[in-house]
């Protein structure tokens, strides 16, 4: 076991178990990398939960999603998003499932904020692959909703750490990662790496999230997706307040990766324009996730 594991293990494994993922998300995700798998037979296993159904629907209609026409039920959902989508959808419910709003320890830490950033972060992830030519299907997306995803085991599991890691950041303007490193031992990365390992992530998503702040390493293109898509969410205001918005994106190495000597491949201060616009939609589409979650 690696020390990273052990201190994982140490911080996490207690007295209560590790948040899982629900289990109808892996019996949806087993189907739908099924080739086999026809609209029916997703649509039953998944109205076995009639809150995921209805948030799916919810979904469908919010701004980030929004169909041409009104989208009313399942089936409809799945034939006109596809299965790719869906399967997105499930995962970023999931989520917000495994980690509800319950904790009222760090009151400066405001989930919606979290989850604005992390689905800011998927939806421009794959919208730079796409701009660049690099898209590969649902992957992107999962990279992105991912990365951070290891703050949320933080707050969920160890609130007064996480309450004093917010703390360092904002009265000693500290980086999230040294700030964790201090109060852990461990930074929210590599602990995100771990629980995507241990939830059966794919090698390439675990990659995503452990090395998205790592500058000596992950020079693969997927990383370097995640890591500017991050950056740009920050920019476009979807970060918490302490958070620096001002990133010089293009003198990130990631940035090298992806353009190459090709630097006119994407405007950068045009694309920050476009996506303070996007913005808006990502937060109304978190408002619609996390209203009556349970309904
Ligand atoms: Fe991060
Ligand atoms: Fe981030």
């Amino acid at each position: 076991m690696s020390e990273s594991e052990h201190i994982f293990n140490t911080l996490f494994f207690g007295k209560n178990e590790l948040p899982a993922l629900p289990s109808i998300y892996n019996e949806a995700i087993r189907l739908i990398e099924n080739p086999y798998t026809t609209t029916e037979k997703l649509s039953r296993l998944i109205m076995q939960d009639q809150a995921i159904v209805s948030q799916i629907i919810r979904l469908c209609n919010s701004p980030l999603f929004a169909a041409r026409q009104e989208i009313s039920s399942l089936g409809n959902a799945i034939n006109y998003l596809g299965m790719n989508v869906i399967k997105e959808m499930l995962l970023q419910i999931s989520l917000v499932r495994t980690f509800p709003f319950d904790k009222k320890t760090v009151p400066e830490f405001d989930l919606s904020v979290f989850w604005e950033h992390s689905l800011g972060t998927a939806y421009l992830t794959e919208l730079i692959a796409d701009k660049l030519n690099h898209k590969r299907k649902d992957l992107h997306y999962f990279g992105g909703l991912l990365h951070d995803i290891g703050k949320l085991l933080i707050y969920h599991v160890r609130p007064e750490d996480f309450s004093r890691i917010v703390a360092l950041q904002r009265e000693n303007g500290m980086g999230d990662l040294d700030a964790e490193n201090e109060v852990l031992g461990i930074d929210h990365a590599v602990i995100g790496a771990i629980l995507a390992q241990k939830w059966h992530f794919t090698a390439d998503v675990v990659d995503m999230i452990r090395l998205h702040h790592d500058v000596s390493g992950g020079n693969q293109i997927d990383v370097c997706l995640v890591r500017i898509a991050n950056h740009f969410a920050k920019a476009a205001g979807l970060s918490f307040p302490w958070e620096s918005r001002e990133i010089p994106i293009t003198n990130d190495f990631a940035w090298n990766v992806l353009t190459g000597d090709d630097r006119t491949k994407i405007d950068v201060e045009r694309m920050t324009f476009e996506i303070t616009d996007e913005a808006e939609k990502v937060k109304e589409t978190v408002k619609s996730m996390l209203s009556r979650r349970d309904t």
